[in-house]
């Protein structure tokens, strides 16, 4: 059971970022999250996008940290289908992304989509909860697809479904990514409404910000994505650890290349490592200069790269 007395701590799932490498780097650096969601599986009725990636985070997770199985889709069937199949696998659980703001899945009724379409999510809903074993089945969602008033109905969508879980990401689909549009009182109804754990997400970018959602919004716990690729110690903060040094933020960008160096393998070329790089480093350029962020950009050869960040 991933929920028990004291609040947890999730990985947020970021597609090509939150990866394998990440998950390897967080557990070297010993800040592991209590748990990790993949990125979306892409489930229609005529295929389940098996994303290579994906599927590595699940089969060669070796940090002990457990991990659900992401689903993105907008008919029930193929989504049944597809977390049978994902459940042979070593996952805790199957979660839903009804969050996702690209238009091209959305177009497609998924992601955030399916909240605007509230048959289409009742129906998605059901059908997983009665494939999904007790205990297993969360959902992912933004608060509206338009606008927060449009949630209290979503809840009662969700309550009716009886997830085991949920993580809430306090904006809507319309909020897209925007600064400053996270409302933490919408996530606080979720927490009061649904008949289950909620997690937090959107924004939490520091040990400040995860202390003050636990102590007042979503004592479940919470969900970080960018600011852990900003600052990967923020797990090890939330448990009451150190903030990281100067050294340390220097052996997290030396262990990220080399494990992006390792899951790139037999792909790998200079320019291919360090374009992966970037996009982890993405989210980390707010900590260098304008000077070296617009050298970082225009790397093509690691070695550069990490005289850079390491000095
Ligand atoms: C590049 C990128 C990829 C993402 N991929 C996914 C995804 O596959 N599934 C999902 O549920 N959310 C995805 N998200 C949303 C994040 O999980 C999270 O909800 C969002 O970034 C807000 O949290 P944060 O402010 O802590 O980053 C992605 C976000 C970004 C920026």
């Amino acid at each position: 059971m991933i929920f028990g007395n004291t609040a947890i701590t999730a990985l947020a799932p970021m597609q090509d970022v939150t990866d394998l490498a990440f998950m390897r780097v967080l557990a070297r650096i010993g800040s592991l999250p209590d748990l990790f969601v993949t990125a979306y599986f892409r489930s229609t009725s005529t295929t389940c996008a098996i994303a290579e990636a994906n599927l590595r985070c699940i089969e060669e997770n070796e940090t002990g940290v457990p991990i659900l199985a992401q689903l993105a889709g907008s008919e029930a069937a193929p989504l049944m289908r597809d977390a049978e199949r994902l459940l042979q696998l070593p996952i805790d659980g199957i979660n839903l992304n009804a969050g996702c703001p690209a238009p091209l899945v959305n177009r497609h009724g998924a992601g955030a989509g399916l909240l605007r379409d509230p048959k289409a999510l009742q129906s998605v809903l059901q059908g997983l909860r009665s494939v999904v074993p007790p205990g297993k089945f969360s959902i992912k969602c933004r608060t509206g697809w338009q606008d927060a008033a449009e949630f209290p109905a979503l809840l009662e969508l969700l309550a009716a479904a009886t997830p085991d879980y949920a993580m809430v990401h306090g904006r809507t689909r319309n909020d897209l990514y925007k600064p400053n549009t996270v409302c933490t009182e919408t996530v606080q109804l979720a927490v009061r409404r649904l008949p289950c754990p909620v997690m937090g997400n959107g924004d939490i970018c520091t040990v400040e910000d995860a202390n003050h959602w636990l102590s007042t919004i979503s004592p479940a716990g919470v969900m970080i994505g960018r600011g852990a690729v900003r600052n990967p110690y923020i797990f090890r903060q939330i448990r009451g650890g150190a903030a990281p040094t100067a050294e340390e933020m220097k052996l997290y960008y030396r262990i990220l290349a080399e494990e992006t160096d390792r899951i790139l393998h037999t792909k790998r070329t200079p320019a291919g490592h360090c374009n992966r790089m970037k996009k982890y480093l993405a989210y980390c350029y707010a900590d260098f200069t304008a000077e070296q962020e617009y050298t970082l950009r225009r790397c093509t050869n690691i070695d550069d790269m990490l005289r850079i960040l390491c000095g």
